[in-house]
């Protein structure tokens, strides 16, 4: 398998229930995810929403099973799921130390949601919503970068 970087890479997928979610618990997420991940070298996207956190992280294997570990013993959330597990070539969000990608925008059912959908998702289905955010992105910052 073709290494584009020179340790193996590992992705994870998880689901969680957010506990007490607020603004300020997001942003305080995301400041740990800045201060953090770089150093680290991990990359990923974080859905947050009242109902759900759904995140990709990437990076070396033993920095994304380190993060990850911190993340399960974290009181913010409760019934992680891991929805998918695996060594990787390339990295979907190589840019990001963590982006964030608000719920809304899945237009996931409220009702479905609840009753989730989300934590039965296939790994294949689960790495889908990544990779076509990533995509979007993508194409979003193409038809702006200058010619
Ligand atoms: C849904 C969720 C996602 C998180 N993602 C990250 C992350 O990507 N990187 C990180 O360092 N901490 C993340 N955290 C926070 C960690 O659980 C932990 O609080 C933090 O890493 C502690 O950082 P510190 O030791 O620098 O205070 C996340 C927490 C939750 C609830």
């Amino acid at each position: 398998m073709p290494k584009p970087e020179t340790t193996q890479l590992k992705h994870i997928i998880y689901s969680s229930r957010p506990v007490g979610f607020t603004n300020n618990i997001v942003e305080q997420i995301f400041s740990s995810s800045r201060k953090n991940n770089p150093n680290v070298k991990v990359t990923g996207l974080l859905i947050y929403g009242a109902d759900l956190y759904l995140q990709l992280l990437e990076g070396p294997t033993t920095a994304v099973e380190q993060t990850f570990n911190k993340i399960k013993s974290d009181t913010r959330h409760d019934n992680i799921q891991m929805l998918k597990e695996s060594f990787t070539n390339r990295r979907i969000f190589a840019s990001w130390t963590m982006r964030q990608q608000d719920l809304g925008i899945m237009m996931w059912d409220e009702y479905d949601l609840k009753n989730g959908l989300v934590e039965n998702f296939s790994p294949s289905q689960a790495f889908n919503v990544f990779n076509n955010l990533s995509r979007e992105f993508d194409q979003f910052d193409y038809v702006h970068e200058p010619k």
